[in-house]
C-alpha cells in the first residue's frame, strides 16, 4: 500500500479567487476531496467550495462525510468538543480506508486559513490512519476585513490581539486597544466600550453580499447590532468579524 497523504488547503475567506496557485496544484493532484458535511453549513459557503472544485479539480472525487452529532450546550464545553473531534476523526479514518484503500492523497478544503479558529488540523492529529501532511495557507477573514476597510491591522509598533466574542468580556483594556474579534453570535462590541472605541466591522467579506461599517461604537454600535439581526434574518446566517481600536481623536482613514 502507498503512503496516505493529506493536503489541508486554505481556500480563503469568501472569494473563490482567494485560493493560491500552490493550493490549486495540490487540489488538482489529489485523489479525492473529503468534506465534513455539517448539516448547518450555509448553502452560500458550500457554493464557494463547489465553485473552487469545479474550476480547478472537476476530475477529483468529492466525498461527503456526515458530521457526527454534537451537544451545543454541554456542561463541559472542552470535553464535549474533544469527544466530538474524536468522533469526526473516526469517520475520516473510515472514509480514508473506504475511498483510498491503496493509499493516495486526500484533500480537505478549509475556510480561510487552517491555523485560525479551525479544528481540521486538531482532528487530523487524532487520526489512526498513518499519513504525511501538507498545509496550504489561505487568506484569513482578518485579511479580508483589513483589505475591505483599507486599513493596517496594527499602528506603529503596536501589538494586535485576536480573540473570540466569548472571551471579549475577560480581555484586558491593553489588549482591547487593538483587538480583532471573531466568532460573535451577538453584538459583543456593545458590551464594553469607551468614547474612543472605534469599530471596523465586516460581514460576508469577499462575497457578493459584503457589508462594511466603521465608526465610534458609541455612535454606530447599536445600528450595527440591528443591521446584523436584519442581515441574519435575510440570509438565514451571518459571518462577521471586527477590529476594535481605541482611537483619538478620529477614526483612521
Ligand atoms: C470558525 S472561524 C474560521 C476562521 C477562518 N479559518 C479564517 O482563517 O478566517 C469562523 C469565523 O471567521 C470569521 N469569518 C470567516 N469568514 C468570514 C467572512 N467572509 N466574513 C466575515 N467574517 C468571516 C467570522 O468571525 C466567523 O465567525
Amino acid at each position: 500500500m502507498n503512503e496516505m497523504h493529506i493536503s489541508v488547503i486554505g481556500i480563503g475567506a469568501g472569494s473563490p479567487g482567494h485560493i493560491t496557485q500552490d493550493a490549486i496544484a495540490a487540489l488538482a493532484s489529489a485523489d479525492c476531496v473529503l468534506s465534513l458535511d455539517k448539516g448547518e453549513d450555509k448553502a452560500e459557503l458550500m457554493a464557494v467550495r463547489e465553485r473552487i472544485i469545479a474550476a480547478h479539480a472537476p476530475h477529483v472525487r468529492l466525498v461527503s462525510i456526515p458530521d457526527p452529532p454534537r451537544d451545543r450546550h454541554p456542561e463541559n464545553y472542552r470535553e464535549e468538543v474533544k469527544r466530538w473531534h474524536r468522533a469526526r476523526a473516526q469517520r475520516i479514518d473510515a472514509a480514508l480506508s473506504e475511498h483510498l484503500p491503496a493509499g493516495g492523497t486526500a484533500a480537505f478544503l478549509v475556510w480561510g486559513d487552517p491555523s485560525l479558529y479551525d479544528s481540521t488540523l486538531r482532528i487530523l492529529d487524532s487520526l489512526e490512519t498513518p499519513h504525511s501532511r501538507s498545509i496550504y495557507p489561505g487568506i484569513t477573514a482578518i485579511q479580508a476585513l483589513t483589505a475591505a476597510h483599507g486599513i493596517l491591522l496594527n499602528r506603529i509598533g503596536e501589538a494586535i490581539h485576536v480573540t473570540t466574542a466569548r472571551r471579549l468580556a475577560a480581555t484586558s483594556a491593553d489588549d482591547r486597544a487593538n483587538c480583532v474579534v471573531m466568532l460573535d453570535g451577538g453584538a459583543g462590541w456593545m458590551e464594553h466600550y469607551t468614547e474612543n472605541t472605534v469599530i471596523y466591522w465586516g460581514a460576508y467579506l469577499s462575497t457578493d453580499w459584503q457589508v462594511l461599517r466603521r465608526g465610534r461604537v458609541s455612535e454606530i454600535g447599536a445600528e450595527i447590532a440591528e443591521l446584523k439581526q436584519q442581515l441574519r434574518a435575510e440570509h438565514g446566517w451571518i459571518m462577521d468579524i471586527y477590529l476594535l481600536r481605541e482611537e483619538n481623536p478620529s477614526p483612521q482613514q
